[in-house]
């Protein structure tokens, strides 16, 4: 990541401070691409901003550790923050702005109103065991679009739960914006790069690889022309059974669009799985033919 653009990047925090800046980019009638992150950046955060800086006149990073996408008991206080090097990395990376708001700048006393999704997509996967963690997100990601008056706004694949549900909030609102869904970016073992990699000891770690071992073997199958995506959804669960630190969440198949259950393989099947390595939720997927719409 060393050896980019160098140049200032503006830190806002608050919403006037945005507005003036994202005020003089709509004047010069410049394209804006959002990136939203809760910070920690890292490899998958720096590919999206790569693609907005390709994309866009203007690049935009939130930093923001959402606590309304947290339930209580989660890890909202241990969430890993370093927002120093968060800063030195846009700047590599030739960020215009980064927006870096208190809660209390974004949910000021009497904020009143959240974007509640229907469960058909809200209470799945990730869904059955964080209940409120989608409502959270996407008001988070409204008040975002809102903010940035983004044209296109950048998110991982490895959150494929949270793309789709983004993507069905942006066309159900009429928010406009262009949601572009980016491949999962991987360390050189295939761990899937996140945040909460940092809580695993090193044995942790190797069991971790459980996951990205189960995307290899699920994709083999499909490859080998595997069409039953219950028998390659057993077949992964299998293998993670294997790892004695792995204690499954869930392995599922389901549309990659509007998340119902796929039990056949077509173009668009999304593998997704959930697995705590020690006390650490971690999430993996892949889709079949592609990467996320
Ligand atoms: O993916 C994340 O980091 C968060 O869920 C997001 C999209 C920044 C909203 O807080």
């Amino acid at each position: 990541m060393e050896g980019e653009i160098s140049m200032e990047t503006v830190v806002a925090t608050t919403k006037e401070e945005l507005k003036q800046e994202i005020d003089c980019w709509r004047n010069a009638g410049e394209t804006i691409g959002l990136v939203p992150t809760m910070g920690y950046l890292h490899e998958g955060h720096a590919s999206l901003i790569r693609r907005a800086r390709q994309e866009c006149d203007r690049v935009m990073v939130s930093v923001f550790v959402n606590p309304t996408q947290f339930a209580p008991g989660e890890d909202l206080e241990a969430y890993p923050r370093d927002f120093e090097r968060d800063r030195q990395l846009c700047r590599q990376l030739g960020v215009d702005l980064i927006f870096h708001p208190t809660p209390e700048v974004m949910y000021p006393q009497g904020f009143g109103t959240t974007i509640a999704m229907d469960q058909s997509m809200t209470g799945v996967l990730c869904g059955k065991t964080r209940p409120t963690h989608f409502q959270g997100v996407c008001t988070v990601v409204c008040k975002l679009f809102g903010l940035s008056h983004a044209d296109r706004a950048y998110f991982g694949q490895k959150d494929a739960q949270q793309l789709a549900i983004v993507r069905k909030m942006n066309r159900d609102l009429d928010l406009g914006v262009t949601v572009v869904g980016c491949p999962i970016v991987r360390e050189a073992d295939g761990l899937a790069k996140s945040s909460r990699n940092v809580y695993l000891n090193p044995q942790e770690r190797q069991a971790a690889l459980v996951l990205s071992q189960a995307v290899k073997l699920g994709q083999e199958k499909v490859a080998q022309g595997e069409t039953d995506a219950d028998a390659i959804v057993s077949a992964m669960k299998e293998h993670i059974g294997k790892e004695p630190l792995a204690r499954i969440d869930y392995v599922e198949a389901v549309d990659d669009i509007d998340l119902r259950p796929a039990h056949t393989v077509v173009s668009g099947t999304l593998f997704a799985m959930a697995v705590y390595i020690g006390k650490t939720r971690l999430i993996d997927n892949f889709i079949t033919g592609g990467d996320a719409k």
